[in-house]
Formats: C-alpha cells, sequence, structure tokens
C-alpha cells in the first residue's frame, strides 16, 4: 500500500530550510509496508550490535526494557504503558519537526513527538531530518531513564521561558540540546559512552565520536556549550562529556534568564575550537574538517 510522503526538508544554498508542521497523528500502523519494516530491522539490528560498550550502560539498559524489538516497527500504542509506568511520559505521532513552541509545551506535559515514518532503504546511513528510527530509538529508551526524563520535561520548561525571552535565548537553549540531548557523551566507569540521539541512531557517527582523533572531546560547560556553534550536516567537531545525569540535572537547574543576559554580549564559539578553560578529554586533530557550514 502507497502511504502519504510529507514533504522533506531541504538542504539548500542558504542552509538546511526545514518544513514546519503542527500535525499530530495517531501512528498510521497498518500502512507500513514491508519494505518500513525491513529498513526498521536492519538498523534496529545493525545498532544494536555495534552498541555494547559505545552507548551509556544506562541507554543499553533503558533499550532492553522497552521491548522494542527488529522484526516489525513497534507500536507507540505498546510502548506508551511501559513508558507511562516507568517516567510518566508518552509518545505522541508526528509528521515532522514541530514549530518551537509547541514542541517544548509537549516536552513540559512529558509527551514526546516521534515522527512516524521511517526513511527509505537507500537512506540507511543518513537523514537530514529526524525520522521514527532516530526518534524512537535514538531518543525514547533515555525517556525511561528517571533522572534523564526529569531532564527533558525541565528542558521543556525552559524552552517555553526561552521563547518568550526572545531569539537569542533560544538559540542558547537550542545549542545545549544539541550538545547533550542530541549529541552528547558520558564518563563511565570504564571510559567515554554515548548517550546522545543524534549519535546512538548513526552506525557512523557511533563509531566516529569515540574512535576518531578528530573530533575534540570537551567537558561539560554550561555556558561554554550555549556559545558553541555545531554542525548539521557532518559529523560533530565537538563532542561534551557529562559526569551524570544528575550533572545535568543539576548545571541546568538555576535559572538561565541571567545567563542567556550575559551570553548576549559575548561571542560564539566556532564548532572546532578550543578555548583555554575546557577540560580537554582529547583535542580534535581536525582531520576531515569542513571550514565554513557552522551553523
Ligand atoms: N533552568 C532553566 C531556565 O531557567 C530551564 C532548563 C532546565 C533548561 C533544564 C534546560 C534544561 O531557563
Ligand atoms: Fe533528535
Amino acid at each position: 500500500m502507497e502511504t502519504a510522503r510529507r514533504t522533506e526538508s531541504q538542504l539548500t544554498e542558504k542552509g538546511y530550510v526545514p518544513v514546519y508542521t503542527t500535525a499530530i497523528v495517531e501512528q498510521p500502523w497498518d500502512s507500513y509496508t514491508d519494505a518500513d519494516h525491513a529498513v526498521w530491522a536492519q538498523l534496529f539490528e545493525r545498532q544494536k550490535a555495534i552498541l555494547p560498550g559505545l552507548a551509556s550502560e544506562e541507554f543499553i539498559a533503558a533499550l532492553g526494557a522497552m521491548e522494542m524489538t527488529a522484526d516489525r516497527i513497534p507500536k507507540f500504542a505498546d510502548l506508551n504503558p511501559i513508558l507511562h509506568a516507568a517516567t510518566g511520559w508518552e509518545l505522541i505521532g508526528v509528521e515532522g519537526l514541530l514549530p518551537e513552541l509547541e514542541f517544548f509545551q509537549h516536552l513540559a506535559n512529558r509527551r514526546f513527538p516521534v515522527t512516524w515514518w521511517i526513511r527509505r532503504e537507500d537512506q540507511l546511513d543518513y537523514l537530514a531530518e529526524p525520522d521514527l528510527f532516530h526518534d524512537l530509538f535514538g531518543h525514547v529508551p533515555l525517556l525511561m531513564n528517571p533522572v534523564f526524563a526529569d531532564y527533558m520535561a525541565a528542558y521543556g520548561r525552559g524552552g517555553v521561558k526561552a521563547h518568550g525571552i526572545g531569539s537569542d535565548a533560544l538559540v542558547n537553549l537550542t545549542r545545549l540540546y544539541w550538545y547533550t540531548v542530541e549529541f552528547g557523551l558520558i564518563q563511565q566507569k570504564d571510559g567515554l559512552r554515548i548517550y546522545g540521539s543524534g549519535i546512538v541512531s548513526s552506525k557512523g557517527e557511533s563509531i566516529h565520536c569515540l574512535q576518531s582523533d578528530a573530533p575534540n572531546r570537551i567537558g561539560f560547560d554550561l555556558e561554554r556549550i550555549m556559545r558553541t556553534r555545531y554542525r548539521i550536516d557532518t559529523y560533530q567537531k565537538t563532542y561534551f562529556v557529562i559526569d551524570s545525569f544528575q550533572q545535568l540535572m543539576d548545571a541546568t537547574g538555576p535559572d538561565f534568564a541571567p545567563i542567556y543576559t550575559k551570553l548576549a554580549a559575548m561571542d560564539a564559539i566556532p564548532a572546532g575550537d578550543v578555548i583555554d578553560t575546557d577540560k580537554v578529554f582529547h583535542r580534535g586533530t581536525g582531520e576531515g574538517w569542513l571550514n565554513d557550514g557552522d551553523v
């Protein structure tokens, strides 16, 4: 059966142009084709096989507890009771990226928007925007972790607040999301591990972020991160490392309003720069970096 596909966001000369849609949808599970389920199965098995030793123990534990399986695309309705019992979160189906304020309001109310459609087979390694695999495999497992679940809801409340303050505040807050929720690393007993959803949903970046000498790996520093530009079309030049999810909660607890005011007078930091206050775990060689294109 042919299913409706939304208009894809485009990477143009002017940069990435997302298509925003407000539509909340019931997951049209019966409309998934065999090819859709096969894409899920391939991606799920591929990531499950490589993530031990790369992903954080919290992620691996949560993935097991979620009861997602390779054989078919999970139903949000089956996952919701498990997730809700653990942390009070629930999944809602969406067509794609939501306008910022709506997205923040959902998070603040412990609703995580999950894109219902999955990428095509020729897009296994890279897609410019979130699809079901990124959202469900990448983001949802850690919502089972009580501390991380609280962080995401607090982020949503902070987003609503930043939206009322202005666009510079939103830029600062978006960088925090990018460098934690999407591309964060965590220090564990036996070494650095991944918790960011943009990484765990990508085979290439899962290996690159930990094993390549190219990127910087730097200790978490809230204001530093809020000033740091990032990449949307290549692997990150810099990854930031937390000690624990509790560190993330504690560091983001204070009121950000005075921080936004302070940062408004400071320059942004290019994605690949190391500054003298950084706690450097690894200084990147910069191999393969493009000079332009930080957002
Ligand atoms: N404490 C932040 C504020 O006052 C809110 C926030 C919490 C933002 C957690 C991000 C993550 O704006
Ligand atoms: Fe994401």
